[in-house]
């Protein structure tokens, strides 16, 4: 039997350099596809997983992430008083459980194992998620309900894993897999950005994982990996030497790389697309400069 996943580590304390100017003041996580902030997206597919606690790691500059999750009272009884119930709905579905949410600091971005590490106080000797809101999955089951239901037959770690170009590969952290048949692929070994000649498949780990306390224990013994970080993708890979299982979980659904701007451009796109309030005006306009810069060229 496997034990809960209740726990999840959002970390977000990365310091966004790719969206300057604009992450000098506002944190990447709350940047919006459309009117909703990358990390409400990410809270919604953890919930729907069955998460209870929230633990997100942050640094200096994160506080709009903080009050974004407060009530906003103000704004809670001026909606009220003027009957957009509507409005006040969207607002609650917002709102957060007293108690539910924690933040740890990491004091120094020293890498994503390092921000995981920062949380391990509050994980204890039980299994926990790790979410990377900057990793937007469209998906009509939620990606982490996927794993989690995956992960209650197997055990072990579990990392959500997509299929990249073989160019890509120095991009990600890729798994080596004796067999890449198959939904569920158990690893033999985990590397993080290699150079294509050097990968050992294109079978690359994006920002969803279930992860099981022996990863928080091969933090505590880790140096720093490749760039001078310290990677879950070392900690991680300790486990597969150590002989604990990890897999590789093929997530139905599609990814959009929101830490880029190309991936956040396409999601705010294709996120608008589903929208019956704004489907037909952007399509048309999309059509429009698609057909006349066509005729341009
Ligand atoms: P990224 O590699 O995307 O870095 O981190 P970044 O700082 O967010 O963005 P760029 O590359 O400068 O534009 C992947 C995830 O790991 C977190 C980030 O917040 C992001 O969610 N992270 C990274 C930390 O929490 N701490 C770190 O030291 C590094």
């Amino acid at each position: 039997m496997t034990r809960k996943v209740t726990k999840a580590i959002f970390p977000v304390a990365g310091m966004g350099t790719r969206f300057l100017p604009a992450t000098k003041s506002v944190p990447k996580e709350i940047m919006t596809l459309v009117d909703r902030p990358l990390v409400q997206y990410a809270i919604d597919e953890a919930r729907a997983a069955g998460i209870k606690e929230f633990i997100f790691v942050t640094s200096r500059g994160k506080s709009a992430l903080e009050d974004y999750f407060d009530h906003n009272l103000v704004l809670e009884q001026d909606l009220r008083s003027k009957g957009k119930d509507e409005l006040l709905e969207i607002l609650n579905a917002t709102n957060m459980e007293s108690g539910a949410i924690a933040y740890i600091r990491q004091h120094k971005a020293l890498g994503l194992g390092h921000a995981v590490w920062c949380a391990r106080r509050l994980i204890g000797d039980e299994p926990f998620a790790v979410m990377l809101p900057d990793d937007v999955i469209a998906a009509d089951k939620p990606c982490l309900q996927q794993m989690v239901e995956a992960y209650e037959e197997t055990g072990g770690n579990m990392v959500a894993a997509m299929e990249v170009p073989n160019e890509k590969t120095s991009s990600y952290g890729i798994l080596d897999t004796g067999n890449n048949v198959g939904t569920v692929v158990r690893a033999k070994g985990m590397v993080e950005k290699p150079n294509p000649e050097d990968a050992p498949s294109n079978l690359a780990v994006i920002g969803r994982y279930i992860l099981g306390p022996s990863v928080l224990y091969n933090l505590n013994q880790m140096k720093a990996g490749s760039g001078g970080e310290i990677q879950l993708t070392d900690a991680i890979a300790e486990d597969i030497t150590n002989g604990v299982p990890v897999f590789g979980y093929k997530f139905d659904g599609q990814r959009f790389d929101c830490g880029s701007k190309a991936g956040f451009l396409q999601a705010t796109v294709s996120f608008a697309l589903a929208r019956d309030d704004l489907r037909d005006d952007l399509s048309r306009y999309l059509h429009d400069i698609v057909t006349s810069d066509r005729a341009a060229q």
